[in-house]
């Protein structure tokens, strides 16, 4: 380090832009009267003698603030400083009004000057789920889900995916991203799969490269590091038959085989946090389980940053509603660092101070949970830039962003039957018929935690649907005729395309225990494509594989899109051939429900394997 004194003296000036003696007056902080300098409001200081210091000025009502995240729903700005808030969060679809980036940056405005109006000044963070892309805000570029980009096989895409996700979020100066899941999917019943980037765990560990777009190199790497969060730690695909917040019922063999990999590549990676998962292993809750959390996650891999609890996770652990102080103490003794408490956080602090003040909860934890959260403070850099980064609004659903999402939709579409090689559409094919409830609308091919949690069919944000993309690259010689339901197709036509698939949906409600089969709406429209006696093409809109072992005979083409997103046009890029199909499946593709779970390697035969996906003839 550099003692000299100018360097001295210089970052003396670096804390706000300004002398840090001046600054504490301007805030009417009555942290020191002397003008010596403060260890930890000065950036030159390494994070350690940073946190050592801040936490010394702590009271234990302090440090309790630090450690719970209210829903902002449930929380002003005047209660995040006074009751020294660490953290608040956006739910899925929990939004400011109007619905818009700006909006977002004066909300986030709002609770930050709230928390650097207290004695310590100390910022708070601001968590969403911006999963494929920063998804609960109007206009922003949404990218495919999970099991598309798994689809992908590349890493190097998802990376880039992760930085522009960064920008967009960094303008709305969210800094904390719930993402990604690195969960490996096991059961395809389960509401998740499509937050999955695949049945093996190469898949998803391969894609902790989005950790790398998110938070850069190291956490504070740029202006638009955000902190990222492996989640659900551990197991959340795995749970007995699919079942979200179920149990997995596997030795520790299997659990450290299958489950595990994905976080200790997270953790080499430099994730920020990782997320607790709702579900329990062999009947105890992930969220009480200190083998796991803090033996495993934090000794075994090493992981230095916090771990954060799920959305009133710790309401769980004992099977009953609401939570307890016998909880709170549970969930902090395993090792959880932060605990999402969304709407009873006044009573989770006074539960947490009752416990450590009656010894359930040793001084030792709070210590060590809050010198793993203001570290990570520290390296962001939130303490010298703490307010929303305006220069990065304009990227929110900016061109670049939606072409590189237009790119990996491209990229993601698995085409798993050609007959006579009806694709690509070729350019004689002068009419071309598409139907079916999933060709235009922007909420179908977004799938869930879309502007809302569990998603919504409709125009929830601007996009191109991928009707819209088929008109385009279509261009004009071509004619296009779209009828939802396929009213109207004929023998006129050279080729139809039925773009069906699943109704949005996300996590517990998405789970399924039918027959993972179509609608009746979807088959009947593709019956009245194939009645006209032209060849059909299948596209499917869907999280998951779904059941079309009967169906597919009569299918000339069949592509699995997943969940696209608002850049439609990529999917016609592969339909026309302008990019050629690349996409491999992430998951085995079930002959029907009975077979799940169905994973590679189990000896089930799946109707098409994991890695299945044809190239064009001449591609
Ligand atoms: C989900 C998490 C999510 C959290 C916050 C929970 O219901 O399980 O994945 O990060 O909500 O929105």
């Amino acid at each position: 380090m550099d003692f000299s004194a100018a360097s001295v003296a210089r970052r003396r000036f670096l804390a706000f832009g300004m002398p840090v003696a001046l600054a504490l007056t301007l805030a009417g902080a009555p942290l020191e009267a002397s003008a010596a300098p403060v260890v930890y409001l000065d950036h030159g200081h390494p994070v350690r003698e940073r946190v050592e210091d801040l936490l010394a000025r702590m009271s234990l009502d302090d440090k309790i603030g630090q450690m719970v995240q209210p829903e902002r729903r449930s929380i002003e700005p005047a209660d995040v400083a006074r009751f020294r808030i660490g953290s608040v969060l956006s739910s899925g679809g929990s939004a400011p009004s109007p619905n818009n980036a700006r909006s977002w940056a004066d909300m986030y405005d709002g609770y930050q000057r709230a928390a650097l109006g207290t004695p310590l000044r100390v910022p708070m963070m601001y968590g969403v789920d911006a999963v494929h892309g920063h998804n609960n805000v109007v206009g922003a570029t949404i990218f495919p889900h999970n099991i598309g980009l798994g689809a992908t096989r590349d890493p190097e895409l998802v990376r880039r995916i992760g930085a522009a996700t960064a920008e967009e979020m960094t303008g709305t100066g969210a800094d904390w991203n719930f993402a990604p899941c690195v969960c490996v999917v096991r059961d395809d019943r389960w509401g998740r799969t499509y937050e999955s980037f695949g049945e093996v765990p190469g898949l998803p560990s391969a894609m902790t490269t989005v950790i790398e777009g998110l938070q850069g190199r190291s956490l504070g790497d740029g202006p638009t590091s955000v902190l990222a969060t492996a989640k659900h730690f551990v197991g959340d695909g795995g749970t007995d038959g699919g079942d979200d917040q179920g149990d997995m019922r596997v030795p520790e063999a299997e659990l450290r085989a299958v489950h595990l990999p994905p976080f200790r590549e997270a953790v080499r990676r430099g994730v920020g946090s990782v997320m607790a998962s709702y579900s329990s292993w062999n009947g105890v809750k992930l969220h009480r389980n200190r083998y796991l959390i803090t033996e495993v996650l934090k000794r075994e891999l090493g992981f230095t940053g916090f771990v954060v609890s799920d959305y009133n996770g710790i309401d769980q652990i004992d099977g009953e509603p609401g939570f307890t102080r016998a909880e709170v103490a549970a969930a902090v003794n395993a090792g959880i660092d932060m605990v999402m408490v969304a709407q009873r956080w006044r009573e989770f602090i006074d539960d947490l101070r009752a416990a450590v003040q009656g010894g359930e909860v040793p001084m030792s934890r709070i210590d060590d949970a809050n010198r793993r959260i203001l570290a990570q403070k520290f390296r962001l850099g939130l303490f010298e830039r703490p307010l929303a980064d305006r220069r990065y609004l304009a990227t929110v659903g900016g061109a670049a962003h939606r072409a590189l999402a237009r790119r990996a939709v491209a990229a993601s579409q698995v085409v798993l039957k050609n007959d006579d090689d009806v694709l690509p559409l070729d350019r004689d094919d002068e009419k071309i018929f598409v139907a079916g409830r999933s060709a235009d609308d922007i909420g179908r091919q977004s799938g869930g935690w879309t502007i809302t949690w569990q998603g919504a069919p409709g125009a929830t944000t601007p996009g191109t649907t991928i009707l819209e993309g088929i008109r385009q690259v279509a261009g004009k010689g071509r004619t296009v005729t779209y009828a939802e339901d396929g009213a109207g197709v004929d023998r006129s036509y050279d080729v139809a395309i039925a773009v069906v698939g699943e109704r949005p949906y996300a996590e517990y409600k998405g789970d399924r225990t039918d027959d993972l089969r179509l609608s009746g709406t979807d088959l009947k429209t593709i019956d009245r494509l194939r009645a006209a006696d032209i060849p059909v093409v299948v596209v499917l809109v869907s999280g998951r594989p779904l059941d079309v072992t009967s169906e597919l005979r009569h299918w000339d083409g069949f592509v699995a899109s997943w969940l696209p997103g608002t850049e439609g046009a990529g999917v016609a890029d592969v339909l026309f051939g302008d990019t050629a199909p690349s996409g491999r499946l992430p998951v085995s593709w079930p002959r029907s429900a009975a077979q799940e779970p169905i994973n590679a390697g189990d000896g089930k035969t799946p109707l098409f394997p994991l890695g299945a996906g044809q190239p064009y003839e001449d591609g």
